[in-house]
């Protein structure tokens, strides 16, 4: 039997990895095989490609290379893990997928929605999430969970944060673009209110489960 292939979005600090593990950790205490991977990245080419998009120096794309970087990536993580992996009856979660994308350079940035939508049927052909959580917050408790969180040193080009030190409005131009993508696929994306504890985020995810 094919496995099932589930997402996590939402904004910075909403606690997409927090409930990526608990949800990997439920279903191995099932007895399922889960894969627990993340965008950009999971598979060492997409993570080659992980580094130019979110590091500090990583580069200055425009909006279209960019694009097509995030679906390259992804491009390589669907076909070289998350499909063979679900054709094996396994669990695939993953931290962030398409529906980031979407949100950050499509709602966020203003790239344009059809040509992702265009650059995505070209890459994915379709393929796209049996079930999505959106987990949605607050853009300023989000962001103070992240600063919380985050030892920042200044220095360090290296740093994952290209997305992170973006101004506030940015921040909820993404959110609402996240809600407007759950209302739009209301049978893929539930919609989880993350300003309740770990423990009760995930009993909600549980009952969806
Ligand atoms: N429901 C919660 N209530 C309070 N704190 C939380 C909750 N969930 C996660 N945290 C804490 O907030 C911080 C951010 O959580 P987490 O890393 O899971 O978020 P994320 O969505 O993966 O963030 P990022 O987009 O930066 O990767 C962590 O330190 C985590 O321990
Ligand atoms: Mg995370």
């Amino acid at each position: 039997m094919a496995g099932k292939f589930i997402t996590l979005e939402g904004g910075e600090g909403a606690g997409k990895t927090t409930q990526a593990r608990l949800i990997k950790s439920y279903f191995e205490e099932s007895g399922f095989d889960v894969v627990l991977t993340r965008e950009p990245g999971g598979v060492p080419e997409a993570e080659k490609i992980r580094n130019l998009l979110v590091q500090r120096d990583g580069g200055n794309w425009t909006p279209m290379a960019e694009c097509l970087l995030f679906f390259a990536a992804r491009q390589m993580h669907v076909e070289t893990l998350i499909k063979p992996a679900v054709a094996e009856g396994k669990i695939v979660i993953c931290d962030r997928f398409t529906d980031s994308t979407v949100a950050y350079q499509g709602y966020g940035h203003g790239f344009d929605l059809d040509t992702i939508r265009q650059i995505e049927a070209l890459t994915l052909g379709g393929f796209s999430p049996d079930l999505t959580f959106l987990l949605d917050i607050p853009v300023k408790d989000g962001i103070g969970r992240s600063l919380k969180h985050n030892n920042s040193a200044p220095g360090d080009e290296n740093k994952e944060d290209r997305f992170e030190r973006l101004d506030v409005s940015f921040h909820e131009r993404l959110r609402q673009g996240f809600l407007d993508l759950a209302k739009k696929n209301p049978e893929r994306i539930r919609v989880v209110d993350a300003r309740q504890s770990a423990e009760l985020v995930f009993g909600e995810i549980c009952a969806a489960l």
